[in-house]
Parts: structure tokens; sequence; C-alpha cells
């Protein structure tokens, strides 16, 4: 079977890939090709960030490596977080950390829209494509629901009433930038290997 590897180590992620890969990519994580450094994501864009860890991966093991990255545009805050969305508060800090800076930079602020996006970027077979998914939406003027990760809490996508947090994961990965980055690079690689 044709072996890829998934350059990350969120065991999350990487389940959801190798369900849907089965049978005909076998999906490797870092871990699972002993590649346990640090890889320095420095670029000033999503796509950048996210062909560095692919190149890395390429470059290092001579694989054929896919990578994400992720981010929140707040319109009001000139794209804001975006690239720096992990670490908008500083550099150890917590998502919730990051939710208060974000409601407290919009507070009085009547433009909420805002926008995730997700840039997957490939190399396979000395070639490398970009795949993106977007998720439009607006900034909640305060938290609400339990479940998700980072902004899910303030983010309610466009066409629902609740937030991500609210929503679950189910719905979540239906409409979420991720989901729908991840759906382009699958259609991608189903088309690819047939
Ligand atoms: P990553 O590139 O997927 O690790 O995402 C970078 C950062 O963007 C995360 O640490 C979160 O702060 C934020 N983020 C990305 N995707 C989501 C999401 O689906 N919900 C909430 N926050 C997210």
């Amino acid at each position: 079977m044709n072996k890829i590897v998934f350059a990350t180590n969120n065991l999350h992620k990487l389940e959801e890939i190798r369900q849907i890969m089965d049978g005909f990519y076998e999906v490797l994580s870092l871990t699972d090709i002993g590649c346990y450094e640090e890889i320095v994501e420095d670029a000033d864009t999503l796509d950048g960030n996210a062909q560095i860890k692919a190149d890395f991966v390429t470059n290092r093991y001579h694989m054929d490596c896919f990578a994400d990255d992720s981010g929140l545009e707040v319109e009001a805050l000139n794209g804001a977080p975006g690239v720096y969305s992990a670490r908008y508060a500083g550099e150890h800090c917590t998502y919730q950390d990051n939710v208060d800076k974000l409601l407290a930079a919009l507070d009085g602020v009547q433009n909420r829209k805002a926008a995730f996006r997700t840039v997957i970027a490939l190399n396979l077979q000395g070639q490398t494509y970009h795949f993106e998914g977007r998720c439009d939406g607006m900034i909640a003027t305060e938290q609400r629901g339990e479940g998700g990760f980072g902004y899910d809490p303030v983010f309610q996508p466009d066409g629902y009433d609740k937030t991500f947090s609210e929503l679950g994961v189910e719905v979540k990965n239906k409409i979420s930038h991720r989901g729908k980055a991840t759906q382009k690079l699958i259609s991608f690689l189903q088309n690819y290997v047939k």
C-alpha cells in the first residue's frame, strides 16, 4: 500500500484521516517515522507554515507528506490573530487566555465578522499541492458551550445560532475549515491513486 506521512502528532486529526484513507493509503505520523525534532513554524502565512512542515519531512525522510495549518482571521482586527492564533496571548498561553484576549480586543466593536481557515500542503511524488478550507462566521460577545477547543466557544458559524462548542464535533466537522480542506485533500488522493 502507498505510504504517506501526516506531519502531526495530533492523534485526533490522525485517526480521522486514517479511517477515511483506510485501504488505499497507510498514513504515518511524525512519531511513526521517528521524527521527534521540533519543526519551527516561523512563516507569516498559513500556506508557509504548512509547507515548512511538509518540506521538513520530505527533505529529511524522502517521503511523501502533507501538513496542515489553521488560524482564525477577524475582520475588525485586520485578519489577526491569523497565523498567530495558537499564541495570540503569548508564547505559553492557554486557549482561555486567547479567548479572553479576543473578547477584550472586540469589546464594543460592532463588526464581529471572522473566518477560520485551514491550508493543507501536500508533497507528492516531487509535486506540491495546496488545499484550502474556510468557514465564515462571527465572534460572539461572550463564550458559550463546553465542547471543542481553541476559539470554539466564541465562534458562531454563518447560518447557525450556536457556537462551534455548542454545535458539537459531528456538525462542526461537516462545516469546518479543517473538514473542508481535508475533504479536498482526500478527493484529490483518491483520484490520484485510481
Ligand atoms: P492548528 O494549526 O490546527 O494547530 O491551529 C492553530 C490554532 O488555531 C489553534 O491552536 C487554535 O487556537 C486555533 N484553531 C484552529 N482550528 C480551530 C478550531 O477548529 N476551533 C478553534 N480554534 C481553532
